[in-house]
Order: C-alpha cells, then sequence, then structure tokens
C-alpha cells in the first residue's frame, strides 16, 4: 500500500473533471477572444464557468477573475490593492503562506507600505484585539489574514475580522486557498474585499486559480496584456484549467458534508489513533481541536528523537507521503516559518497529514501503526 496524506500541497485530480476538461483540449480549441465560430464556443464556456463558480459562492460573475493559481491571486489582490487605493500601511500574521508573507515583505523593503504583524499566541491563535490597536492608529490599511491554515490549520473567523475592518475602514484580503470548496463560503455576507482559491486543492487541474474581487473594490490589473478578464488580467485563459476548476467546485459543494464527516472521522482516528499508540504525541497549533482546524490538516509534534531529520525520509521508506518541517532553523534548512512563529520545541518532530475524500480509515490505520513502529525505541 502507498498513502498519499500530503493534499494540503495537492490533491488528486477528480477523474469526473479530467471528463470535463477533455474536450477543451481536443475539441473545443478556439480562443476565447476570437469572434468567429471556434472562438465563440470557447468564450460560452469560459462565462459559463464563470457563472457556475459566482453562483456557488454566492457572487456575482463580475466579481470572480481567473487566475494561474493561489500565488498570482495573492500577489495581485495584496499588491494591486496597495498599489490603486495608494494604501501606506498592512497587517497580516506571522503564520501566512509565503505568497502573503513575502509578497508584504517586498512592498515594506520598497518602502511602499509599513507592515505590521498581528500578535498570535503560542497556538497560533490570531489576537484580535491587538488586530484592533494596529487599525487604529493607521488611517487606511490592508488586513491580510488567512482563513485556514496550511500548516497547522488553525481557522481564523473571517466574520469577525470582517467587521473589525469595516469598523476601521481597512480593506480585507484572506487567502481562502485551504478551505475554498472545503467550507460553504458566502460571499454575499462575508465583509471581505478580495478572496482566492486554487484549483489543485480541491481535486482540480494545476495552474489555474481565482481571485474574488467585491463590486466596487475597484482595482488595477497585475498582468498588463490583453484585455481578458475585463482587462484585470492579460494573457489567454487556461480555458481547459478553468472548465476543470468549475466543474471540482460542483463536485466539492454537491457532495460537501458527506466529504466533511468522512475526511473528520479520518483525522479524529488518527489523532485517537496517535494518542493510544505513542507516548509525549501531541498536535501543533488548533490541530487537534476540530472546532478550531480545518478538517483536512492534522500537525503531529512527535517526541524528540535522534531519528527527526530523517522522519519524513523514513515516513516515504514506509510508503507514506506527507510533509513536514521542524521549528529548525540550523543549517541550510530552514524549517518552518510557521512553527518557528508558533515557539514549538525545535528538537521534536513536525509532520503534517492532510486528508482528502479519496483516503481511507484503512490508510490511516497503516499510517498511525507505522509511525507508531517508528517510535517503538524513543523514550521520552
Ligand atoms: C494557504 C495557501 N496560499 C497560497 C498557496 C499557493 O497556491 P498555488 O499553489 O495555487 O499558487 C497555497 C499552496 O500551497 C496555500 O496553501
Amino acid at each position: 500500500m502507498r498513502v498519499y496524506l500530503d493534499n494540503a500541497a495537492t490533491t488528486q485530480l477528480d477523474p469526473e473533471v479530467f471528463e470535463a476538461m477533455k474536450p477543451y483540449m481536443l475539441e473545443f480549441y478556439g480562443n476565447p477572444s476570437s469572434t468567429h465560430a471556434h472562438g465563440r464556443a470557447t468564450r460560452s464556456a469560459l462565462e459559463k464557468a464563470r457563472k457556475q463558480v459566482a453562483d456557488l459562492l454566492h457572487a456575482s460573475p463580475g466579481e470572480i477573475f481567473f487566475t494561474s493559481g493561489g500565488t498570482e491571486a495573492d500577489n495581485t489582490a495584496i499588491k494591486c490593492s496597495v498599489e490603486t487605493l495608494g494604501l501606506k500601511h498592512a497587517v497580516t500574521s506571522h503564520l501566512e503562506h509565503h505568497a502573503v508573507l513575502h509578497t508584504l515583505e517586498d512592498l515594506a523593503q520598497r518602502n511602499i507600505i509599513q507592515l505590521d504583524y498581528v500578535q498570535t499566541d503560542e497556538r497560533g491563535n490570531v489576537d484580535l484585539n491587538h488586530l484592533e490597536h494596529l487599525l487604529s492608529v493607521r488611517e487606511k490599511s490592508l488586513v491580510s489574514l488567512m482563513h485556514g491554515n496550511n500548516e497547522i490549520g488553525n481557522l481564523n473567523d473571517l466574520e469577525q475580522i470582517g467587521e473589525i475592518c469595516e469598523a476601521h475602514n481597512a480593506v480585507f484580503h484572506s487567502d481562502t486557498v485551504q478551505t475554498l470548496a472545503h467550507y460553504a463560503h458566502d460571499l454575499s455576507k462575508l465583509k471581505v474585499h478580495c478572496m482566492i482559491g486554487s484549483a489543485h486543492k480541491f481535486h482540480g487541474p494545476k495552474g489555474v486559480g481565482l481571485m474574488y474581487v467585491r463590486k466596487g473594490h475597484a482595482i488595477s490589473p497585475f498582468i498588463h496584456g490583453g484585455s481578458q478578464e475585463r482587462n484585470m488580467r492579460g494573457g489567454t485563459e487556461n480555458l481547459y484549467g478553468i472548465i476543470g476548476m468549475a466543474k471540482a467546485l460542483e463536485i466539492a459543494y454537491s457532495g460537501m458534508e458527506e466529504h466533511q464527516a468522512h475526511i473528520m472521522s479520518l483525522k479524529k482516528a488518527m489523532i485517537d489513533g496517535l494518542k493510544e499508540k505513542i507516548p509525549g504525541v501531541a498536535f501543533n497549533g488548533e490541530s487537534e481541536n476540530l472546532d478550531k482546524s480545518l478538517y483536512t490538516v492534522l500537525s503531529v509534534s512527535l517526541p524528540p528523537s535522534e531519528d527527526t531529520d530523517m522522519l519524513l525520509f523514513n515516513l516515504d521508506l514506509n510508503q507514506i507521503s506527507a510533509s513536514g518541517g521542524s521549528a529548525c532553523n540550523s543549517g541550510s534548512n530552514l524549517g518552518s516559518h510557521v512553527l518557528r512563529a508558533l515557539d514549538t520545541d525545535p528538537e521534536r518532530g513536525a509532520i503534517r497529514f492532510s486528508f482528502s475524500k479519496f483516503n481511507t480509515p484503512d490508510e490511516v490505520s497503516f499510517v498511525v501503526d507505522k509511525l507508531a513502529e517508528m517510535y517503538a525505541s524513543v523514550k521520552v
């Protein structure tokens, strides 16, 4: 058995999604910008996909822009909000994905914005009082806080953060790559200006994503070129990718409750199994708390051992694909910036297991047993 528990990194393409994409690879190849029949056919499919995505998210088609993925969507939302509105201040947290952190740090290094980091506690919870304070001493800020953390799974309360942003006249961007298609977002209610998604995190194809930009939050393009995406993103559209993403979103929404229940039960089984079989096991951030973390992510903290550095390698040898990163910052291995921000013990091993609808209880038992075997000789 070979087990894939790295679904926060990327997911397996759903065969149904592939079937939906195929005609747009072979049959419908016209450029959606062309005015002839071939172009009109693909233009119509493109706009149908946009409407489908918008309907599922309770947004309007004019608020949805297709991108090459989450990273481009984060860059666009952040850089173009700052540039178009002339923002001079931004707030984020040390736990964000590098697509957000490095983008904001670039703006700060070039003295375009002053960047503040909201305080987080040792479990990675954002201090909303501190956020209010940071916003109250500035005129107009950009706030970039993610919904679900890709490493430790912590969930931020987007509704509450949206309220705070509105009260302080701040622009709110949220990296929702780990939650779009996993949770039912209602964009007609959320007070978020920009939100993003990436198809390969929900059984869609790689290299395609989306950006929601709330009506009235007019921003300039990030990629200049042709008039595609209503002048917001030049470049011929990744048509079969977009068709695949819309299909993947449709499948995700139609089975959301069932998938949630299934995946949650896998996560719970892994927590219980590891606690039973590995003395001294713990969980990073709010990962163990099923109400406060992504049901798809479990960040396991393992007792110090001589083999900590070899953990992922040994799992791989044991037919298990997962990802990791300790808090270690020695040598060339910079480790995980998220675990470092939580001040976790660098001597402890850290593995992120992330689940999908395709995983099974047998796979979870297999992984628990293998990990227990690896830790059988470790004294705590
Ligand atoms: C939270 C988060 N943001 C952004 C990204 C980047 O998305 P993409 O791979 O589509 O560029 C990822 C992917 O790892 C992610 O987990």
